[in-house]
C-alpha cells in the first residue's frame, strides 16, 4: 500500500474525528511533510480533508467516496473484496473484470468505478453510470457450478442485492421493499433501482463454470435522470429521501453475495427470489431476436428460468428474453 492509501485507512477509521498528523506519522513510520502531501492527494482526488491548526486531519462524514479502505472498513467476506480495484473513471467494469478474470483474477477480485464511460446492460443496452452517484461493481467468482447453474448465478446476486439495499436503508430509518423483475432487475415501488448483468466463460476441461463477472449498477444517489429514464428508474435517495452511503452499500451486497452463493447447490435463495419475483400471475410481452409473443407468468423453476404459458396452454421456460407488464 503506498503511503497516500495508509493515511487514508487511518483517516477512514475515525471518519469525522480529527487525527493529529504528528500520530499518523508516527503509526505509519513516516515524516509529517510525507503525511501532509498524502492529504493534499486526497485531497486533489476529491475527499473532503479538513484541517485545524492543533487539531490535525478530519476525513469529514459527509464523504461518500468509493475507496478500498472505505469499502474494506464494513465488509464481512473471506473472499469477496478482499481485493478492490478502485477507478475514478472506466468504460466498463466489466469490462475490465472480464479480461482480469481471463488473466487468472482470484474468485472474489472487485472492480469499482465513480463514472462508467460505457456502463453495459443486458441485451447490448446502455447503463447511465453518472459520476459519484451510483455503484458500478463488478465481482469475479469462480464458483464450482456445473453450466445450467448460471441463470441461478444472477438470481442469487438479484436476491442479495434486495436484501443489502433494504439493510442499508433501513439503517437509515426508511422500510424499502424491492421486488425482482426476472432475471435480474431490483425495483422498489414500481421502478428500477438496480441493474444486473452477469457474464460467464465456460471452462471446457473443468465441464463447468470458469468464471462469472457480475457487474452491479445501483441508482443510489442520483440527482436526476436523463428524460428517457425519468418514467421508469429510481434511486434510493428518491426513496429515502436523504443519501445513502455507496461504501456500505456496495460491502453489504458483497457481505450477503457470498453467504448466498454458498447455498446455490441448495436452491434456498430461490424461495425468496420467488416471493420477490413482480411477474408471476402477470401477463406479459416477451422480446427475443426480434420476436415479440404474449404470455401468461407463471413462476420461476429451480434453475432460474421463467415459466410462461401461452394462450394455447402450453408452458415452455426461457432463460432469456425482454419482458413488458401488459396488466400493471
Ligand atoms: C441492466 O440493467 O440490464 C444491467 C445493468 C448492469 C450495470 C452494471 S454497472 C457495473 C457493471 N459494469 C457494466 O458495464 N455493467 C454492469
Amino acid at each position: 500500500m503506498s503511503i497516500k492509501e495508509r493515511v487514508l485507512e487511518l483517516l477512514e477509521q475515525s471518519k469525522g474525528k480529527s487525527v493529529s498528523g504528528n500520530k499518523i506519522a508516527t503509526s505509519l513510520d513516516v515524516s509529517r511533510s510525507a503525511v501532509w502531501k498524502a492529504v493534499n492527494q486526497l485531497r486533489e482526488e476529491g475527499y473532503s480533508i479538513n484541517a485545524g491548526t492543533n487539531r490535525g486531519y478530519c476525513l469529514t462524514s459527509d464523504n461518500d467516496k468509493m475507496s478500498e479502505p472505505s469499502i474494506k472498513k464494513y465488509l464481512r467476506t473471506k473472499a469477496l473484496g478482499q481485493n478492490i480495484d478502485v477507478f475514478k473513471t472506466i468504460d466498463s467494469t466489466n469490462s475490465f473484470a472480464k479480461s482480469l478474470a481471463q488473466l487468472n483474477a482470484a474468485h472474489g477480485h472487485v472492480v469499482i468505478a465513480e463514472q462508467q464511460t460505457d456502463g453495459r446492460g443486458r441485451m447490448g443496452r446502455h447503463f447511465h453510470s453518472p459520476n459519484c452517484q451510483g455503484i458500478y461493481m463488478s465481482v469475479i467468482l469462480r464458483p464450482k457450478l456445473p453450466i445450467e447453474q448460471a441463470l441461478n448465478v444472477t438470481a442469487c446476486a438479484a436476491v442479495a442485492a434486495c436484501e443489502a439495499i433494504e439493510k442499508i436503508c433501513a439503517e437509515e430509518g426508511a422500510q424499502i421493499s424491492c421486488q425482482i423483475k426476472w432475471v435480474n432487475d431490483v425495483y422498489i415501488s414500481g421502478k428500477k433501482a438496480c441493474g444486473i448483468l452477469t457474464e460467464a466463460a465456460v471452462g471446457i476441461e473443468q465441464g463447468g463454470l470458469d468464471y462469472v463477472v457480475i457487474g452491479f449498477g445501483v441508482n443510489v444517489n442520483n440527482y436526476n435522470f436523463p428524460d428517457e429514464l425519468k418514467e421508469t428508474a429510481t434511486s434510493l435517495r428518491a426513496e429515502v429521501g436523504e443519501s445513502v452511503s455507496r461504501a456500505k452499500l456496495a460491502a453489504e451486497i458483497l457481505n450477503i453475495l457470498e453467504e448466498k452463493i454458498g447455498t446455490i447447490g441448495d436452491r434456498s435463495f430461490l424461495e425468496e427470489y420467488r416471493r420477490r419475483s413482480i411477474l408471476t400471475g402477470k401477463t406479459v410481452d416477451i422480446e427475443n431476436n426480434g420476436i415479440t409473443e404474449r404470455f401468461e407468468c407463471v413462476g420461476i423453476d429451480d434453475l432460474g428460468k421463467l415459466i410462461v404459458r401461452r394462450r394455447s396452454g402450453e408452458e415452455l421456460t426461457l432463460s432469456s428474453g425482454t419482458v413488458k407488464i401488459v396488466n400493471g
